[in-house]
């Protein structure tokens, strides 16, 4: 009786094996997504905490000295269909320069978003990210003509940028170099942020202002 159970257990098991794998979905989700992306990011020297998880391949550029850090259970979208919003490319993780780095916060949630670093930027924890976003450090190019036509973009300015804990940031705004996002803050999407911003402020526009504050019970309650 019992050994025909277990024959049975065998069987059925097979056979859920066998069904989940014609489903591309759950053959992506076990083979891509669960092993192949988090051993090819700590293969290509990215730092991966524990229970990080991730949806497609996110495009990583980590240049000789630079350093990319994903704490404990950061996730990071990079199919499509990943996010409801839908992804306008997969999350980029770029440190540029030898010595750059970027540190991402645990449990901190990124879509599609672009996070460049020349010097540093640092995700604090419980970060939301949305598609789209840029998180520049650097402006990529020399401002002068002249200093370009030497070399496209060799000495370009650059400076630090913050994102505090429980931060929320809109689908494609863009971060500029040298801003602290305070902690709690939420920037609106297509927010062009120059400026630092005060903790649990609500800010949007091109340049972003101040348009609100998060309710003060709330913020209370998630900012640790
Ligand atoms: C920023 C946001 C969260 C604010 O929501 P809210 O607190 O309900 O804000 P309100 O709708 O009350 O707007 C307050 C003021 O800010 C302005 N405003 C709000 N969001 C704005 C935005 N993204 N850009 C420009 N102005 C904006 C409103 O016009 C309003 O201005 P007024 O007081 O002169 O009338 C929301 O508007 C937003 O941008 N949501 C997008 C979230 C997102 O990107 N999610 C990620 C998906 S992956």
């Amino acid at each position: 009786m019992i050994r025909a159970l277990r024959r049975w257990d065998r069987k059925a098991l097979l056979a859920l094996v066998l069904k989940a794998m014609r489903s591309p979905r759950t053959l992506t989700f076990l083979l891509v997504d669960s092993f192949l992306v988090p051993v090819g990011l700590r293969l290509r020297g990215v730092r991966v905490g524990r229970g990080c998880r991730f949806c497609g391949f996110p495009l990583i550029t980590l240049a000789p000295g630079a350093r990319i850090t994903l704490g404990d259970g950061v996730v990071l979208n990079s199919r499509p269909d990943s996010n409801p919003a839908g992804l306008p490319h997969p999350t980029i993780l770029a440190a540029l320069t030898p010595g750059s780095a970027i540190t991402i916060g645990s449990g901190t949630g990124i879509s599609g978003a672009s996070i460049v670093a020349s010097s540093s930027v640092t995700v604090g924890r419980r970060v939301l990210i949305g598609a789209g976003a840029c998180v520049w450090d650097t402006d990529f190019h020399p401002l002068d003509p002249e200093r370009r036509r030497v070399h496209a973009t060799r000495g370009a300015t650059s400076a630090a940028i913050h994102i505090d804990d429980e931060a929320f940031v809109g689908a494609r705004s863009i971060i500029l170099k040298g801003v602290t996002i305070g902690a709690g803050a939420v920037v609106g999407g297509a927010a062009v942020v120059t400026k630092d911003v005060v903790p649990g402020t609500i800010v949007a526009g091109n340049p972003a202002r101040v348009v609100g504050a998060v309710a003060a019970d709330s913020a209370g309650a998630r900012i640790s």
